[in-house]
Protein backbone atom coordinates (compact mmCIF):
# COMPACT_ATOMS: atom_id res chain seq x y z
CA UNK A 1 0.00 0.00 0.00
CA UNK A 2 1.35 3.64 -0.74
CA UNK A 3 1.50 6.12 2.67
CA UNK A 4 2.49 9.67 2.82
CA UNK A 5 3.74 9.91 6.26
CA UNK A 6 5.04 13.25 7.77
CA UNK A 7 8.38 12.49 10.01
CA UNK A 8 10.00 14.87 12.00
CA UNK A 9 8.82 17.67 9.73
CA UNK A 10 9.66 15.87 6.43
CA UNK A 11 7.08 14.08 4.39
CA UNK A 12 7.68 10.48 3.28
CA UNK A 13 6.03 8.74 0.10
CA UNK A 14 6.51 4.69 0.58
CA UNK A 15 4.96 1.74 -1.12
CA UNK A 16 4.89 -1.05 2.08
CA UNK A 17 3.16 -4.47 3.71
CA UNK A 18 0.04 -3.59 5.18
CA UNK A 19 1.05 -5.26 7.81
CA UNK A 20 3.84 -3.24 8.69
CA UNK A 21 4.07 -1.53 12.47
CA UNK A 22 5.28 2.10 12.45
CA UNK A 23 7.66 1.02 14.79
CA UNK A 24 9.08 -1.17 11.54
CA UNK A 25 8.67 1.59 9.14
CA UNK A 26 10.44 4.20 11.43
CA UNK A 27 13.95 2.01 12.14
CA UNK A 28 13.78 0.05 8.87
CA UNK A 29 12.37 2.15 6.06
CA UNK A 30 13.62 5.57 6.98
CA UNK A 31 16.79 4.41 9.31
CA UNK A 32 15.55 6.26 12.56
CA UNK A 33 16.51 3.76 14.74
CA UNK A 34 16.38 5.82 17.81
CA UNK A 35 12.81 4.68 18.53
CA UNK A 36 13.72 1.49 20.35
CA UNK A 37 11.93 -2.08 20.45
CA UNK A 38 11.87 -3.48 23.95
CA UNK A 39 9.19 -5.98 23.65
CA UNK A 40 6.94 -7.80 21.84
CA UNK A 41 3.98 -7.37 24.32
CA UNK A 42 3.46 -3.56 24.13
CA UNK A 43 4.35 -3.06 27.47
CA UNK A 44 8.13 -1.30 27.36
CA UNK A 45 7.32 1.80 26.08
CA UNK A 46 10.45 2.09 24.50
CA UNK A 47 9.25 2.45 21.37
CA UNK A 48 6.45 5.87 21.82
CA UNK A 49 6.86 8.80 19.64
CA UNK A 50 4.47 11.37 18.74
CA UNK A 51 1.82 11.07 16.42
CA UNK A 52 0.07 14.65 15.61
CA UNK A 53 1.45 15.74 18.83
CA UNK A 54 0.22 12.84 21.50
CA UNK A 55 2.37 9.75 22.80
CA UNK A 56 2.01 6.40 21.12
CA UNK A 57 3.47 3.47 21.10
CA UNK A 58 4.93 2.57 17.76
CA UNK A 59 4.57 -0.84 18.22
CA UNK A 60 0.64 -0.54 18.40
CA UNK A 61 -0.02 0.75 15.33
CA UNK A 62 0.20 -0.05 11.57
CA UNK A 63 1.87 2.51 9.22
CA UNK A 64 -0.98 2.43 6.95
CA UNK A 65 -2.91 3.57 10.08
CA UNK A 66 -1.13 6.75 10.49
CA UNK A 67 -1.08 7.99 6.57
CA UNK A 68 -1.19 11.21 6.20
CA UNK A 69 -0.13 12.03 10.03
CA UNK A 70 2.72 13.60 11.84
CA UNK A 71 5.33 11.52 13.65
CA UNK A 72 7.61 12.84 15.72
CA UNK A 73 10.98 10.67 17.00
CA UNK A 74 13.69 11.25 19.24
CA UNK A 75 15.62 12.05 16.08
CA UNK A 76 13.24 15.27 16.09
CA UNK A 77 13.32 16.46 19.00
CA UNK A 78 16.23 18.61 18.80
CA UNK A 79 15.62 22.12 17.08
CA UNK A 80 18.59 24.30 15.19
CA UNK A 81 21.34 21.51 16.78
CA UNK A 82 19.86 22.66 20.27
CA UNK A 83 18.72 19.60 22.93
CA UNK A 84 15.44 19.68 23.99
CA UNK A 85 15.19 20.75 27.37
CA UNK A 86 14.07 16.97 28.50
CA UNK A 87 17.11 16.08 26.58
CA UNK A 88 19.45 18.40 28.49
CA UNK A 89 17.55 17.31 31.91
CA UNK A 90 18.18 13.78 31.37
CA UNK A 91 21.75 14.38 30.92
CA UNK A 92 22.60 16.69 33.55
CA UNK A 93 20.40 14.49 35.91
CA UNK A 94 21.44 11.14 34.80
CA UNK A 95 18.48 9.85 33.59
CA UNK A 96 19.95 6.92 32.27
CA UNK A 97 22.18 3.95 32.34
CA UNK A 98 22.01 1.55 29.21
CA UNK A 99 20.07 4.52 27.51
CA UNK A 100 17.68 1.60 26.16
CA UNK A 101 14.22 3.01 27.38
CA UNK A 102 15.51 6.61 27.17
CA UNK A 103 14.13 7.93 24.01
CA UNK A 104 10.68 6.15 25.06
CA UNK A 105 11.12 7.73 27.86
CA UNK A 106 11.87 11.79 26.56
CA UNK A 107 9.01 10.67 23.74
CA UNK A 108 6.46 9.96 26.67
CA UNK A 109 7.54 12.90 28.91
CA UNK A 110 7.53 15.31 26.66
CA UNK A 111 4.05 14.32 25.14
CA UNK A 112 2.75 14.34 29.26
CA UNK A 113 3.97 17.85 29.54
CA UNK A 114 2.16 19.21 26.74
CA UNK A 115 -1.09 18.06 28.61
CA UNK A 116 0.11 18.72 32.39
CA UNK A 117 3.12 21.44 32.17
CA UNK A 118 3.78 21.62 35.66
CA UNK A 119 3.20 18.13 37.39
CA UNK A 120 4.05 16.76 40.84
CA UNK A 121 5.96 13.87 41.34
CA UNK A 122 3.41 11.86 41.88
CA UNK A 123 1.42 12.98 38.97
CA UNK A 124 4.64 12.20 36.47
CA UNK A 125 5.52 9.03 38.30
CA UNK A 126 1.63 8.42 36.81
CA UNK A 127 2.56 9.14 33.93
CA UNK A 128 5.29 6.53 33.15
CA UNK A 129 3.06 3.58 34.19
CA UNK A 130 3.47 2.65 30.63
CA UNK A 131 7.33 2.80 29.96
CA UNK A 132 9.80 0.77 31.85
CA UNK A 133 13.04 1.17 33.13
CA UNK A 134 15.32 -1.98 34.19
CA UNK A 135 18.54 0.16 35.35
CA UNK A 136 17.76 3.18 37.06
CA UNK A 137 14.79 2.85 39.65
CA UNK A 138 13.31 6.01 37.80
CA UNK A 139 14.69 8.39 40.54
CA UNK A 140 16.69 9.96 38.38
CA UNK A 141 14.19 9.98 35.41
CA UNK A 142 11.14 11.61 37.81
CA UNK A 143 13.95 14.11 38.93
CA UNK A 144 14.95 15.01 35.15
CA UNK A 145 11.42 14.99 34.04
CA UNK A 146 10.73 17.33 37.28
CA UNK A 147 13.46 20.04 36.21
CA UNK A 148 12.73 19.94 32.40
CA UNK A 149 9.31 20.88 33.37
CA UNK A 150 10.52 23.79 35.45
CA UNK A 151 12.84 24.98 32.86
CA UNK A 152 9.98 25.00 30.65
CA UNK A 153 8.11 27.14 32.17
CA UNK A 154 10.08 29.79 32.47
CA UNK A 155 11.62 29.07 28.55
CA UNK A 156 7.95 27.45 26.45
CA UNK A 157 9.19 24.96 23.49
CA UNK A 158 7.36 24.27 20.85
CA UNK A 159 7.68 20.16 20.95
S1 LIG B 1 8.41 -2.18 21.87
FE1 LIG B 1 6.57 -1.03 21.95
S2 LIG B 1 5.90 -1.19 23.99
FE2 LIG B 1 7.72 -2.41 23.94
S1 LIG C 1 18.43 3.16 31.39
FE1 LIG C 1 18.56 1.02 30.95
S2 LIG C 1 16.50 0.44 30.69
FE2 LIG C 1 16.37 2.49 31.37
Amino acid sequence: MQVSITVNGKRYERNIDPRMLLVHFLREELGLTGTNIGCDTSQCGACTVHLNGKGVKSCTCLAVQVDGMDITTIEGLAQNGALHPMQEAFWELHGLQCGYCTPGMIMASTAYLATNPSPSEEEIRGSLEGNFCRCTGYQNIVAAIKSAAEKMQQEPVGV
